[in-house]
């Protein structure tokens, strides 16, 4: 499975991410996960220029900005030279910061621009009665992908990640995996209506919300899943160890 580590701002310190880089090659090798690890901007350029090993590195944003006199923005292109091969965008918490759905197309258009590949974070604020959450879901997907080609649109990774889900912990019982397949089967049944032919079959879709050691395994199981966006277990070695091995 895919295993994408959302390191947030939680790790800060370059021995910490050190040793998060060195476990997670270890771990790739042993369990044949595919891990990306979502570092902070500046550990990019420090761990995955000219990076060959058995891991890969994404950016937790973009700007919607094509460079030039933006003091402060982190673009695609420098992201991209910098050595990383993903990134993250339209997550909640940037979302929360003010990316609008135009502002994610943009960043979607930018982060193509520079053969980065896209995670797509799209989910719910809160389940309602009526099924309203799934047209949230729908609208997401949809504004994202509108301005991208066909092509474009099948390169894109979906990450859904509800947001009353988010910042948990195992034990809340955040999500079941009942709910999840259904979810899953929803956004690929979306997906279909917005990618070429059959190629939505092909795309990659992740769930992100307090996943942790405790609780992979039965989310994996059945839901229909292609792999996990972890945030905090992602930055603490010994729990990022515990859940890759769990999940194998
Ligand atoms: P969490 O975060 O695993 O800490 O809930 C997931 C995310 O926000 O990507």
């Amino acid at each position: 499975m895919l295993i994408a580590a959302n390191w947030k701002a939680y790790v800060e310190d370059f021995a910490t991410a050190k040793k998060l880089v060195e476990v997670s090659k270890k771990l790739s090798k042993e369990t044949k996960h595919q891990i990306i690890l979502g570092t902070p901007a500046p550990f990019i350029g420090a761990f995955a220029h000219k990076n060959t090993s058995s891991v890969a590195f994404a950016s937790q944003d973009v700007s919607a900005s094509i460079g030039g006199a933006v003091t402060g923005e982190v673009t695609a292109a420098a992201v991209a030279a910098a050595g990383a091969t993903y990134t993250l965008i339209g997550h909640s918490e940037r979302r929360a910061m003010g990316d609008t759905d135009a502002v994610v197309a943009e960043k979607l258009a930018r982060a193509l621009a520079h053969n980065l590949i896209p995670i797509l974070c799209v989910g719910e604020k809160e389940r309602d009665d009526d099924g309203r959450y799934l047209a949230t879901i729908r609208e997401e997907l949809t504004s994202a992908l509108d301005a991208l080609t066909s092509r474009e649109r099948t390169q894109i990774i979906i990450a859904y990640e509800p947001l009353w889900a988010i910042g948990k912990t195992a034990a809340d019982n955040v999500i079941g995996a009942n709910d999840l397949a259904e979810m899953a089967l929803y956004i690929r049944k979306v997906l279909a209506e917005l990618l070429p032919g059959k190629s939505s079959a092909k795309t990659v879709v992740l769930y992100g919300g307090s996943v942790e050691p405790g609780n992979i395994r039965a989310l994996a199981g059945g839901s229909g899943i292609d792999g996990f966006l972890i945030g905090h277990a992602s930055a603490n070695v010994a729990m990022f160890t515990t859940l890759v091995r769990n999940l194998s």
